[in-house]
C-alpha cells in the first residue's frame, strides 16, 4: 500500500506541473484546470489509503468545505474575483497554521528537523491568514482601501520581523517545553499579517493577493515537511513559485518593483496627482458615433474594469461582428492588468466566445495604433491613461498604456468624468480626438448596435 501511496503522489505531481502549463495559454486552460482537479482528486484517494486517519473527521470537513467553495463559486461575481481567491488564500494559510499547531500538541517534544517546518507553517500561515483577510477588506471596501501610513512604520515592522525571527530561534532550539511561545508566535505572525498590508493601497491589492497566494503555498509546503507529505510539498512549492511569478507579471505590467508596491504607500495622497489637466471633454451620442464607426476600416476595441461592471462583453461580440460584416477589421487590445485579476479581460471575452485570434497583446497592438481608424474604450481608464507616458509627475508615469490616443478618434464609453482605480485623472478624455459616450457601457454598446440594425 505506501508503494502504491507514492506512486499516486508522483502521478499527482506530475498531473499538477502538466495542469500549470496548460493554464499558461487561453485555449488549453480548461483542460489544464481539469487535469490539475483530476490530480487532486488522485492525491486525496491515495491520503484515504493512509492508515489509522479518523475517516469520520476527514468526512465532515470534506462535506463542510465542498459545500461553502460550491455555493462561493456559484455566487461570486466575476469582478469579486480577486476577493474570493483572498478569502481562499487566508484558509489555506489558516489549514497550514493548524496543522503545525497541532502536529505540536500532539508531539511537543519535536526534533529540530520538524520544529522548523512546524515554526514556518505558523509564522507564513498566520501572515496569509490575517494578511488577506485585511486584503479582502480592501478590495472589498469592507475598509478603508487607502494605504494606513504612521511615523516609524518601516522599523516597527522591521522589529516585529526581528522578533518573530528571535522566537523562532528559540522554538526551533527547544521545542519541548515551548508551548507558550509558540502561541506568542501564532499572535505575532497574525500582527505582522496585518501590519505589512496596511501601508498598501485598494489599488495593488491584486498583487498582495497574488502574493500572499504565493505565501499560501509555502505554508503548505512547511505543513507537508511537518507530516511528511511529498504530493503536499510539492504542490505547495508549485503554488509558491506560481504565485511570485504572478506578481513578477502584474509588476512588471505596471512597470512598479515589488518593493515600491508593498513599501511605497502608492495612492496614499491624491496631491501627486501630476500637472493639471486642461481643456473640455467632449461628449458624443450614439447616433453620431455611428456614422464615424460605419465609415471605419480598423477598429480597435480596449475593454477594462467597467466592461467587466456592466457585463458588455456579448454585446460588445454583437457589435464587433456588425463591424466585421460593415466590412472594418476589428481586433480586440488586451492590457496585461485591464480590470481588477491577471486574463480578467481574457476571460470575459472567451466566455463571448471572442475568436483567440482577434485579441492582441498591447505591445503588439501599440505600433500599429496610428492606423487605427477608430479606436472604442469599453471601462477602460488606467490602462489607456498617457499621462503614464507623458507626465514624469503622475503617479503611474512609466506604466505601459496601450496609446489610444493615437488612433484617429477614440469613443471612451464610461458613466461619468470619474477617474479609474489608481484614482487619477485622464488626459486621454479631454484631447481633440476623443469623444465621450457617455452611459453604462452595456447600454451604450447597444444602442450603437441598434445603429447598425437599424441602418
Ligand atoms: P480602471 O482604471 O479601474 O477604470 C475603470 C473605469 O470603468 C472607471 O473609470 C469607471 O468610470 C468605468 N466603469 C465602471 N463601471 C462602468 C459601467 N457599468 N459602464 C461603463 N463604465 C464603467 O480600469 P482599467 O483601465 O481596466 O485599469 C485597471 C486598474 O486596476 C489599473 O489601475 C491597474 O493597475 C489596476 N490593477 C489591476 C490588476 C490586474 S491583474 N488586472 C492588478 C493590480 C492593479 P465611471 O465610474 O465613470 O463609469
Amino acid at each position: 500500500m505506501p508503494a502504491l501511496i507514492d506512486w499516486s503522489y508522483i502521478a499527482a505531481a506530475i498531473l499538477f506541473i502538466l495542469g500549470l502549463k496548460l493554464l499558461g495559454k487561453q485555449a488549453t486552460a480548461r483542460k489544464g484546470n481539469l487535469i490539475s482537479a483530476v490530480g487532486m482528486l488522485i492525491a486525496i484517494v491515495a491520503t484515504l489509503l493512509v492508515s489509522g486517519l479518523h475517516y469520520q473527521w476527514i468526512i465532515v470537513g470534506l462535506v463542510i468545505g465542498s459545500a461553502i467553495g460550491a455555493v462561493a463559486a456559484q455566487r461570486v461575481q466575476m469582478t469579486a474575483m480577486p476577493e474570493m481567491v483572498a478569502l481562499f488564500n487566508g484558509a489555506g494559510g489558516l489549514a497550514s497554521l493548524l496543522v503545525g499547531w497541532v502536529e505540536y500538541h500532539n508531539h511537543p517534544n519535536q526534533l529540530l528537523s520538524a520544529a522548523i517546518p512546524t515554526f514556518l507553517a505558523i509564522l507564513i500561515g498566520g501572515v496569509t491568514l490575517t494578511g488577506s483577510v485585511l486584503a479582502y477588506a480592501k478590495l472589498a471596501e469592507k475598509v478603508q482601501s487607502r494605504p494606513v501610513l504612521f511615523p516609524y512604520q518601516k522599523m516597527i515592522n522591521a522589529g516585529l520581523f526581528l522578533l518573530v525571527l528571535l522566537f523562532g530561534v528559540i522554538f526551533c532550539a527547544h521545542p519541548a517545553g515551548s508551548y507558550p511561545i509558540l502561541l506568542l508566535l501564532i499572535l505575532l505572525a497574525f500582527a505582522l499579517g496585518v501590519l505589512t498590508v496596511i501601508p498598501i493601497g485598494g489599488a495593488d491589492m491584486p498583487v498582495v493577493i497574488a502574493l500572499l497566494n504565493s505565501y499560501s503555498g509555502l505554508a503548505a509546503a512547511a505543513a507537508g515537511f511537518i507530516i511528511q507529505n511529498t504530493v503536499l510539498i510539492v504542490a505547495g512549492c508549485l503554488v509558491g513559485a506560481s504565485g511570485i511569478i504572478l506578481t513578477q507579471i502584474m509588476c512588471k505590467a505596471m512597470n512598479r518593483s515589488i518593493t515600491n508596491v508593498l513599501f511605497a504607500g502608492f495612492g496614499a495622497s491624491t496631491s501627486s496627482a501630476g500637472v493639471a489637466v486642461t481643456g473640455e471633454a467632449k461628449a458624443i451620442t450614439p447616433e453620431s458615433a455611428y456614422f464615424v464607426l460605419e465609415a471605419a476600416a480598423q477598429v480597435v476595441l480596449v475593454p477594462g474594469y467597467g466592461m467587466a461592471v456592466a457585463q458588455a462583453q456579448h454585446v460588445l461580440r454583437e457589435l464587433a461582428d456588425l463591424l466585421e460584416a460593415n466590412g472594418a477589421e476589428v481586433r480586440y487590445a488586451i492590457h496585461p492588468v485591464a480590470g481588477r485579476m491577471p486574463g480578467h479581460m481574457n476571460v470575459l471575452l472567451a466566455e463571448a466566445d471572442v475568436p483567440y485570434e482577434q485579441l492582441v497583446e498591447m505591445d503588439a497592438i501599440n505600433p500599429t495604433m496610428a492606423t487605427m481608424d477608430v479606436a472604442i474604450v469599453i471601462g477602460a481608464n488606467d490602462v489607456v491613461n498617457p499621462a503614464a507616458r507623458e507626465d514624469p509627475g503622475s503617479p503611474i508615469y512609466g506604466m505601459p498604456i496601450i496609446n489610444v490616443d493615437e488612433a484617429g478618434t477614440v469613443f471612451v464609453l464610461k458613466r461619468s468624468m470619474a477617474s479609474g482605480f489608481a484614482g487619477i485623472e485622464n488626459p486621454l478624455f479631454f484631447k481633440a480626438n476623443t469623444r465621450m459616450l457617455f452611459g453604462d457601457a452595456k447600454a451604450s454598446l447597444q444602442a450603437l448596435v441598434t445603429e447598425f440594425k437599424s441602418s
